[in-house]
């Protein structure tokens, strides 16, 4: 392993809005993320597979009065992420790293009001490890509120083609979705939308530099 994740993953040990999970080890926050660890009362909102946080840290700009929590298996991509919210102070943000396979074993049930899936793996010859699989939709049942929004940007044919299969087979309920995400952020759309919709990842910038169009859905799956 290189010199720099080693760093990284030692730094983040003792960075305060990191929280590392062991699968199998009982986690103390599960239920009580407002009141042990953000200390108020605002909706949760979780970005699965946040790589280096962008979509966490724009939200959290966006939305002072709401929580953000990125996940990721990988410590030195939220290195990025944390480091950067901990020079700007920004209290309404953390970061979990552990495998989303195991989430609900660090949220309760209805201790999320929001789920982002950012530039997820399409897992094209593991169909169930995809982030909008069935297995998965169901883990996030458990933790979401009734109503809770899941979002989902991506730049793959087909795992969109995927998803929005899932949201037609299972009656899940589709409240928007586009295959051109930026062809459609027309002037009539209001501002924060745009802003909201318009933060870029790492994964964003790569492949839209590589000429594919960004999609985007949103559903809700009660
Ligand atoms: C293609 S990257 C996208 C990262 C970021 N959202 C972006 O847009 O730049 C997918 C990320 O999901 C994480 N990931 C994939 N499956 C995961 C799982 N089951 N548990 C935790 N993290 C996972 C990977 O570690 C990786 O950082």
């Amino acid at each position: 392993m290189g010199k720099d994740k080693l760093r990284r993953f030692a730094a983040i040990k003792l960075f305060e809005n990191v929280i590392e999970a062991e699968p199998g080890v009982a986690f103390s926050m599960k239920g009580s993320w407002k009141k042990t660890f953000f200390k108020n009362n605002n909706p949760i909102v979780l970005e699965l597979g946040c790589g280096k946080g962008e979509y966490s840290l724009g939200l959290a700009k966006h939305f002072p009065n709401k929580n953000f929590i990125g996940v990721d298996l990988k410590g030195n991509r939220i290195y990025i992420g944390a480091k950067e919210a901990l020079a700007l102070n920004m209290k309404n943000v953390a970061f979990l790293r552990t495998r989303i396979d195991f989430i609900t074993d660090y949220f309760s049930e209805n201790e999320v009001d929001e789920i982002w899936l950012t530039f997820s793996d399409p897992q094209k010859k593991k169909p169930r490890k995809r982030l909008t699989s069935s297995l998965f939709i169901e883990r996030y049942r458990h933790i979401l509120k009734p109503n809770g929004i899941i979002h989902l940007k991506t730049d793959s044919d087909l795992l969109f083609e995927f998803t929005l299969n899932e949201i037609k087979e299972n009656n899940y309920q589709c409240k928007e979705f586009t295959w051109d995400l930026y062809n459609d952020l027309t002037e009539n759309i209001d501002l924060s939308t745009k802003e909201i919709l318009g933060i870029k990842t790492h994964y964003e910038k790569l492949f839209t530099d590589l000429g594919f169009a960004i999609k985007y859905c949103k559903f809700q799956i009660n």
